[in-house]
């Protein structure tokens, strides 16, 4: 995406109707890696997301990119409060961060970049810009959201919106296809904590788990160097384009156990 020439005449060899924009950096092994990686984290994530759009914009070709949620923190002040435990779709309409709300954490430098790009983004006529969290596949996929916090000694335990892309990516082709553009937070309904998910993992997938730790955000910080968002994103605008197609996005703790039972299927032990 750096490379504005040769993408430019790659949209002018292939001529796609619509293009998907999956890639980014998000840092190895985690997002502190764009703490100390400033320059490089702009030339991708601003600089070659925006190349990508403004060329799909000069050849009239629909542009999908998979963004992302992680740009707000809970703010009581804000009337975004943070749940006590997970919650359903309908607290998250009611108190869930909305698509026109700017992004208030800059906590780290991959979240306040992806949130400046999202704004200026959202100039382009032709872009359907997808805000994921977390997201969970129905395996152990190394960039599993359940993957890394089974991996990690100890987890916060904080309600978020979270994205099942078996519930969702389908969606998104239908979305594009459709051609709808704009901003949508592209997550499950409602909220679920940390240990909701590891309980209802060990509950379905591994039985036979021992438990885990958890530690406050604060005795987070003190090992991560920079921050990490926390938030509800409302899904009403999700809610409702699913609606017009016929699809039904399950509510994050159905779509979790369902996501579970088929990873057992696929044979997670
Ligand atoms: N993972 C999450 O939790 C999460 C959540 C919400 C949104 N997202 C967004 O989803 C996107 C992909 O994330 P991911 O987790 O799939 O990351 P990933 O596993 O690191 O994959 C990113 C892919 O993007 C490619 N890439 C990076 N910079 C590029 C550039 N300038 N031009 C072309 N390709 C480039 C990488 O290619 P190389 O392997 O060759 O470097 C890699 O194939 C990012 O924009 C991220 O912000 C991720």
């Amino acid at each position: 995406m750096e490379d504005r020439p040769a993408v430019h005449a790659l949209l002018q060899t292939l001529r796609p109707t619509h293009v998907f924009n999956c890639a980014g950096v998000t840092g190895r092994p985690n997002v502190d890696w764009c703490e100390s990686n400033k320059a490089a984290t702009i030339r991708s994530n601003v600089i070659g997301a925006l190349n990508l759009a403004d060329l799909c914009d000069i050849e009239g070709i629909h542009l999908t990119v998979f963004a992302t949620g992680c740009i707000y923190t809970y703010d009581k002040a804000l009337g975004r409060p943070c749940p006590e435990g997970g919650r359903g779709g309908e607290w998250g309409r009611a108190w869930g961060f909305k698509e026109e709300e700017v992004g208030n954490f800059g906590g780290s430098w991959y979240s306040y970049t992806k949130s400046r790009v999202e704004e200026l983004m959202r100039a382009y006529e032709n872009v359907l810009i997808l805000r994921l969290r977390m997201p969970i596949s129905d395996d152990l996929h190394p960039r599993n959201f359940v993957t890394k916090i089974l991996g990690y000694e100890c987890v916060v335990n904080i309600p978020n919106s979270m994205s099942i892309l078996s519930d969702l990516l389908p969606l998104s082709v239908v979305l594009a296809t459709h051609n709808e553009t704009g901003v949508v937070n592209f997550t499950n309904p409602g909220c679920i904590s940390h240990n909701e998910v590891l309980g209802l993992f060990k509950e379905v997938v591994r039985p036979g788990m021992g438990e885990w730790r958890n530690f406050s955000v604060e005795e987070q910080a003190k090992v991560l160097k920079a921050g990490r968002s926390n938030c509800c994103l409302s899904t009403e605008r999700l809610e409702g384009l699913a609606g017009k197609y016929g699809v039904v996005v399950p509510e994050v703790q159905e779509g979790m156990r369902r996501c579970f039972e088929r990873m057992v299927g696929n044979g997670v032990e």
